[in-house]
């Protein structure tokens, strides 16, 4: 007799195979990009599923970006501070295919699965393979948050 599960790590309630909406989850949380001061948290695999424009806004303490770099938020935008009190926001998707970029220096965003590199004022492509620019969007900033506005 083989046993593939210990009786400790069972779930008497889970189903016997996973859900769609349990994998989705999973690989929801999987995809979480979290740049903060810099560094990459985590990075998601390439995806063309979410190449829709985003129409919400979105806010976060102008703190959370470093000057001379970004933050990506939500796996949705990413905001650039290359100078002190200067922002822009673009598409964290990459227009190539569909990754989250995940590094910002003080002159590009780069997409971590083919190294593509976008200006960090302008969006529009340094390096390849990837031909169209990050699509922008408005930023503005009000006592200490930044908001950015979905299309
Ligand atoms: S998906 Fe970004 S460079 Fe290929």
């Amino acid at each position: 007799m083989t046993a593939q599960n210990s009786p400790a790590e069972a779930d008497p309630n889970a189903p016997a195979e996973p859900t769609r909406r349990r994998v989705m989850k999973t690989a929801g949380v999987a995809g979480t990009v979290a740049v903060i001061g810099g560094s990459v948290a985590a990075t998601s695999a390439c995806s063309s599923e979410d190449e829709a424009e985003p129409t919400k806004d979105s806010s976060l303490p102008t703190s959370d970006v470093p000057v001379g770099s970004g933050t990506v938020i939500e796996d949705t935008y990413v905001i650039t501070q290359p100078k002190e009190g200067q922002f822009f926001a673009f598409s964290s998707v990459c227009t190539h295919q569909g990754c989250q970029v995940t590094r910002i220096t003080e002159e590009a965003i780069i997409c971590p699965c083919h190294s593509s590199n976008f200006s960090v004022t302008t969006g529009e492509v340094m390096s390849g393979p990837a031909e169209e620019p990050l699509p922008k969007y408005e930023v503005t900033e009000s006592g200490g948050t930044l908001t950015v506005k979905g299309k």
